[in-house]
């Protein structure tokens, strides 16, 4: 799937499955199993999941389906397909604006990710059993006050998932998501079972699946959305980027269906994993960032084979994670390569630098030097709330917009059925979807969500 410079050669997926292991890859990651229970928590659970889903089937989806359809169509990089599809006007923007989400996105995810690192060692060096729960949110805060070894931490990340986008990444991604997605997938269900099972697991169980929607807030349906957004990969420009390697005669419509059922269901999963666990070990569920990190060694240190269990989950987490900073990263580094004609070895270290410094004041900015912030929030916080509360749902917006009113609906239909290959019967309700309901949906949450329209 990579490619070499400009658009001679360019590869594509080997196969249907490629593409979902591939865009599953990207969807999967932190945000299912990371930023989903912690956005969750923070806005009350069971009536956020529910909007969660709403927004996931009727905006993220169409905003998925018109991505890949994007890519697919123009076979090149998001900024250059614009100009492709719609010469001589202004849409490439949406290509810029997603470069400039990439860089936010990475810079604050490879901090996550980095964590993951140090759970994997302390996993490893069977730091969690026998801990009580305050133990064990003290290993996070001690970890944090260091300073220095959640960067290093960062810093490998983004060394390692610089490594595999200059190898380049068919070799890889296609033929170990196929494993070990499948495998995250078994360690979740069986943290599902152990998380079940604890004392006082119904009360997370009740969080989590019934509304209450006096806890909903403007700002928590604007979080709604931007989780649905992050969590799908969608906005900027990764699954135009992702279609790009995707041949003519592929079902993308089938596949896009595919990574959003798979998507979903890891995040509510994840959230079956740890709510009952937060209520069990008396944890707030609005713990923010750190909710994961304090809840999950708890049932690790709690179950028959945690030790084992443990370090595999987090190997597998940090595979998951792997997938998508990848795909973040690709977006940078195929636009320096096909637009500024650079190599790609030389593109990908360019842009692993910018995110590095980035993530560096980032990672600082959370617990050692709070100093690192605007209006109160620190660059961390900034960072996680506009690229996805904001840029991602823009861009999916103007995504939606010029797909519905500016490709053509000939063209569209005849890219998603694959030149009358594929049944498309439900052609008409995704054109109603993306000129209509997607784009009001967004504006409306949008300018709810900042208190410019009250209901
Ligand atoms: N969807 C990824 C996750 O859930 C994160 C991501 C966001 C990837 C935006 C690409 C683009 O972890």
């Amino acid at each position: 799937m990579s490619n070499t410079s400009g658009n001679k050669q360019r590869e594509s997926f080997g196969s249907k499955f490629g593409i979902i292991a591939a865009t599953a890859g990207s969807a999967i990651g932190l945000g299912n199993i990371w930023r989903f229970p912690y956005v969750a928590g923070e806005n009350g659970g069971g009536a956020f999941l529910l909007i969660y889903l709403g927004f996931v089937l009727l905006i993220g989806l169409p905003v998925m389906l018109s991505e890949l359809t994007i890519g697919k169509a123009a076979q090149r990089n998001p900024f250059g397909a614009f100009r492709i599809l719609r010469p001589g006007e202004k849409w490439f923007l949406i290509g810029l604006m997603g470069i400039v989400a990439a860089f936010m996105i990475n810079a604050f995810y490879t901090v996550v990710a980095g964590w993951t690192l140090e759970y994997l060692l302390k996993a490893l060096t069977n730091q969690f059993s026998n801990k009580s729960a305050t133990e064990i949110s003290e290993l996070f805060s001690s970890f944090q006050q260091t300073g220095w070894r959640p960067v290093v931490w960062t810093l490998i990340f983004i060394v390692l998932t610089a490594t595999i986008v200059i190898a380049g990444i068919e070799k890889g991604i296609e033929k170990y998501t196929k494993i070990l997605m499948p495998l995250l997938f078994v360690m979740i269900i069986i943290l599902c079972i152990r998380a079940v099972t604890l004392p006082n697991s119904l009360e997370g169980l009740k969080f989590l699946f019934k509304p209450d929607f006096s806890k909903i807030s403007n700002k928590a349906i604007l979080e709604a959305l931007g989780q649905a957004f992050f969590s799908l990969s969608v906005g900027m420009g990764t699954l135009i980027t992702y279609g790009s390697y995707i041949k003519k005669k592929e079902n993308v419509s089938s596949s896009a269906t595919s990574v959003v059922i798979t998507d979903t269901l890891i995040a509510v999963l994840a959230g079956v994993a740890i709510f009952p666990a937060v209520f069990s070990f008396g944890i707030s569920p609005a713990s923010g960032p750190d909710l994961v990190f304090q809840t999950l060694p708890n049932i690790f240190s709690q179950m028959n084979g945690g030790y084992i269990f443990g370090l595999m989950f987090f190997f597998l987490l940090i595979v998951a994670a792997l997938t998508s900073t990848i795909s973040i990263l690709e977006v940078v580094v195929v636009y320096l390569v096909e637009e500024l004609k650079m190599n790609r070895k030389k593109a990908t270290i360019l842009a692993s630098l910018g995110i590095a410094f980035l993530a560096v004041f980032c990672s600082l900015s959370l617990y050692n030097v709070p100093e690192i912030a605007i209006g109160g929030k620190s660059l961390f916080g900034i960072l996680d709330y506009t690229s996805s509360n904001i840029l991602l749902p823009l861009g999916g917006f103007l995504i939606v917009l010029f797909v519905a009113w500016f490709m053509g609906v000939g063209k569209l239909k005849d890219e998603i059925s694959a030149g009358g290959k594929y049944n498309v019967s439900l052609f008409g309700l995704y054109l109603f979807l993306i000129r209509f309901v997607a784009p009001l949906a967004i504006a409306a949450v949008f300018l709810y969500g900042i208190g410019l329209l009250k209901f």
